[in-house]
């Protein structure tokens, strides 16, 4: 389920006109509804909650599916713990006043500094990838006087998700440490002064809808729980990742209900079962992806004699998905159109100088004229934060929605700061 929806002929975030979010903040435009993201952050939570005996299951939102402080504070505010990738994400969830014990560090490539800063500030947990990434923690840790409570993510070669870009669990690729290699590193990082080896975690991608694809990774990291503990090692956490899918062809009474989450804690539930572990979560798109549209204006209509173009004022700058994932977005008009309005075709395209710049093609759309507006919806997750400057387009804006009333919660870049963060070489004088 989410909040957006047609009130009075003009669709609406909960209780604000979209069209007055338009005319005041301008298009392109990220709109979010903060109880969309609380329904699902509850839900989830709530869930989750069930699996595993009272306070050993944690929730980490992935703040790089939305990264907005706005989006922070909310599920801050509900409790959530957040899963970072960089220095930068550790500092804004931090900017956020999410407590550093409540924030994971996972990612392919950690650097010494972002180590230094992320074991400094006191994190919960580091989720290592490779024994080179152990050894240069337990080397940061150690400089510290500190011994970094750490997981090792797993590869566990099932991989599963939306689009080959999004799958991360297959031996393909880069992500974690092979199951034939844990055992050693876990008696190497025994010895080691600066870091304290607590679990395990895995991730196998995103967009993911098939729970066995699931069940099976969950079940191989149980068996390997087992293997470990069998060998004398410590595994007390088991981070069991991301990646529950989305509907994104939501016809607009969808329901869009706990089925999914539900079965998925059912599940865990049976894996993990009597395995007296600290479970982990790391939820992105299902947090986020539904709470949050892009709205954009239509600048020209391009009538050829095949085709109709849709030029809108949103490109792939701002909403890469399509372009990179050919990912499916609904379009709605932001005007409800009548029940008998003529449809036609459309290839809705951004004005970026490349064709890769196509949202859609053949869409069947109510008929557009120049300055309406249309939202692609489902665009909470991965829309605003993966957005660029391409073309020297300026950073889209992001709006936050809370009943009645909203807040802009990331300005439109200026043309200052887009141009004034380059600097002219000082040989031009
Ligand atoms: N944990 C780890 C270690 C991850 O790599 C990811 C996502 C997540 C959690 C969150 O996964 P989620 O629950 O959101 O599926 N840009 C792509 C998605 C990339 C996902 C990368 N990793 C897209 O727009 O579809």
């Amino acid at each position: 389920m989410h909040h957006f929806a047609y009130r009075d002929g003009s669709l609406h975030a909960e209780g604000v006109d979209l069209e007055r979010i338009a005319a005041e903040v301008g298009t392109p435009v990220y709109v979010y509804s903060s109880a969309t993201i609380e329904r699902h952050y509850k839900l989830f939570a709530a869930a989750m909650k069930t699996v595993a005996p009272a306070g050993r299951t944690h929730v980490f939102y992935a703040m790089k599916a939305n990264g907005n402080l706005g989006v922070l504070k909310t599920l801050g505010a509900l409790g959530a713990g957040i899963d970072t990738v960089s220095e930068g994400e550790v500092r804004k969830a931090l900017a956020a006043g999410i407590p550093a014990g409540r924030i994971v560090f996972s990612g392919v490539g950690k650097s010494a500094e972002e180590l230094r800063f992320a074991v400094e500030a006191g994190i919960y947990q580091v989720n290592i990838e490779s024994e080179s990434e152990l050894d240069l923690l337990s080397k940061v840790g150690a400089a510290l006087g500190k011994r970094q409570e750490a997981v090792f993510r797993v590869n566990p070669d099932i991989g599963a998700g939306g689009h080959a870009k999004i799958t991360t669990g297959s031996s393909e690729n880069k992500f974690g440490v092979s199951f034939e290699e844990v055992g050693r590193l876990y008696a190497r990082a025994a010895n080691m002064p600066g870091v304290r080896i607590m679990g395990l975690a895995l991730h196998i991608g995103s967009q993911i809808h098939e729970i066995d694809a699931f069940e099976a990774a969950y079940a191989k990291i149980v068996a390997l729980t087992g293997a470990l503990r069998g060998e004398g090692h410590r595994v007390d956490r088991l981070d069991l990742g991301g990646g529950l899918g989305i509907p994104y062809d939501i016809p607009k009474t969808f329901d869009y209900g706990p089925g999914l989450i539900e079965a998925y804690a059912a599940m865990v539930a049976k894996v993990t079962k009597g395995l007296d572990v600290e479970l982990g979560f790391e939820p992105g798109r299902l947090i986020v992806g539904n709470a949050g549209i892009l709205l954009t204006r239509v600048l020209h209509l391009n009538q050829r004699p095949m085709k109709r173009f849709l030029v809108v004022d949103a490109a792939m700058n701002d909403l890469v998905r399509p372009a990179m994932y050919e990912a499916y977005h609904e379009i709605w008009p932001v005007k409800e159109p009548a029940p008998d309005a003529a449809e036609v075709a459309y290839d809705v395209v951004g004005p970026i100088c490349e064709t890769g710049d196509t949202f859609t093609t053949g869409r069947v759309l109510p008929v557009m004229k120049q300055d309406d507006l249309i939202a692609f919806m489902t665009a909470g997750a991965y829309g605003a934060s993966m957005s660029s400057t391409y073309n020297q387009r300026l950073l889209v804006a992001e709006v936050m929605v809370k009943g009645e009333t909203y807040a802009v919660t990331r300005p439109r870049q200026s043309y200052e700061a887009l141009i004034g963060t380059d600097r002219v070489p000082e040989w031009f004088g």
